[in-house]
């Protein structure tokens, strides 16, 4: 899936914007608050219909304006169309692909994203969820029917809690509650496991080009200790739950463990070597589904040359430019990166300022 054609409005401070997308390297650049951002947020509303800088997408629609339309021309497997998505102020949604209403999960699966921004950071330095959000991800995508088995536990996870705020248990209710909640949390685990050992060699791969100086290890940790049954585990911390009212063992615990050496990598990596191991972990996700699907992820990537020295900078942008993806990449300045791809690299540059398109053109061309 590419982008061929975008259009934005109402957006931040971009009132209205479009340009012709290259089918693999867009740079966007221009001074601090220009916009730039604002062009990913836009290509990720047609994604999954919100931001990836805030939940709130009020935030997104300009000031004194009802609502923010973003479309995009698409081409993909089935032969691409027309995607528009229009988001008011009071909240409501309308998603339309050529010319009909579609669904968040259609929209989901039409138009698949990595985001690589500051707060990416989180994979590594972040609370849990923000990990296991990562993985659900990449499960949703490698696995149909994940959905299902996902919300299955939420709701079994939902109603033993439920169950423990009351206080009391009948001993008979308990064990059927334990049984559905068993019982999802083993197929969830099984899913989850399964996404995370077919991404482990890519990203092993990616890892060692982008950050070749250390060797960072990941594993999954499922949310409760293997090695013992769940049963059991539930019984043992069933006087602890009942007091804090939720389930303290199960897949709601699960995550992912960085580590370079026996050390935790949040603790061990620099800066910049943080940013590459998490980069590493975006593009591994993109490249499997590349691989499983056949067509490859849109990456959205804030600032790229921000933290990185420019032989890290230089690895980054060739492997960018070999995976086939089509990458919207924002800077304040591009000149580095196209030290990297040259002009033989067939990407757009695309100039902003104050919310307006100012200049575009192609790597190596003069003013369009
Ligand atoms: N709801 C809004 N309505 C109007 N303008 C907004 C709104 N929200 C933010 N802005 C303005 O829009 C601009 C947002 O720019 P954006 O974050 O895309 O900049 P940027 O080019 O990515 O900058 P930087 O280089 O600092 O990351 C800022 O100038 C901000 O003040
Ligand atoms: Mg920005």
């Amino acid at each position: 899936m590419r982008i061929s054609r975008l259009k934005l409005s109402n957006i931040r401070s971009i009132s209205a914007l479009s340009f012709d997308a290259a089918p693999d390297i867009n740079i966007i650049h221009g001074p601090n608050g220009s916009g730039k951002t604002s062009i990913l947020e836009g290509i990720h509303l047609l994604s999954i219909a919100r931001s990836f800088r805030t939940h709130q997408s009020r935030h997104v629609i300009t000031e004194g304006q009802p609502l923010t339309t973003c479309f995009a021309q698409i081409d993909g497997p089935d032969g691409g169309g027309s995607l528009g998505i229009e988001r008011t102020l009071q909240g409501e949604l309308r998603v339309r692909y050529r010319g009909e209403d579609i669904d968040l999960t259609t929209l989901a699966s039409l138009m698949p994203l990595q985001v690589i921004d500051s707060d990416t950071f989180n994979l590594l330095d972040g609370s849990p969820s923000v990990r296991r959000q990562f993985i659900d991800w990449g499960a949703f995508h490698h696995t149909p029917g994940f959905i299902s088995v996902w919300r299955g536990f939420q709701r079994a996870l939902k109603q033993r809690n439920s169950l423990l705020k009351r206080g009391t248990i009948e001993r008979s209710l308990k064990e059927v509650w334990d049984r559905e909640f068993i019982l999802h949390a083993e197929r969830l685990t099984e899913l989850r496991r399964a996404y995370i050992e077919a991404l482990l060699p890519h990203f092993a791969e990616i890892s060692e080009q982008l950050v070749r100086e250390v060797k960072t290890e990941l594993k999954f940790s499922p949310g409760w200790d293997t090695d013992q049954s769940l049963q059991q585990l539930l019984d043992e911390s069933f006087e602890r739950d009942m007091r804090q009212g939720f389930t303290s063992v199960g897949p709601q615990r699960a995550d992912l463990r960085f580590k370079v050496g026996n050390r935790a990598a949040a603790e061990h990596l620099s800066r910049g070597q943080k940013k590459l191991v998490v980069s590493a972990l975006k593009l591994a996700q993109g490249q499997l589904y590349a691989a499983q699907r056949g067509q490859p992820c849109v990456y959205l990537i804030d600032d790229l040359p921000a933290e990185l020295d420019r032989g890290h900078l230089g690895t980054f942008c060739e492997y960018l430019k070999q995976s086939g993806s089509q990458c919207f990449i924002t800077c304040v300045e591009p000149s580095s990166m196209l030290e990297v791809w040259g002009t033989e690299t067939d990407g757009a540059l695309i100039q902003l300022e104050s919310g307006q398109l100012t200049a575009k053109q192609r790597f190596g061309e003069s003013d369009e």
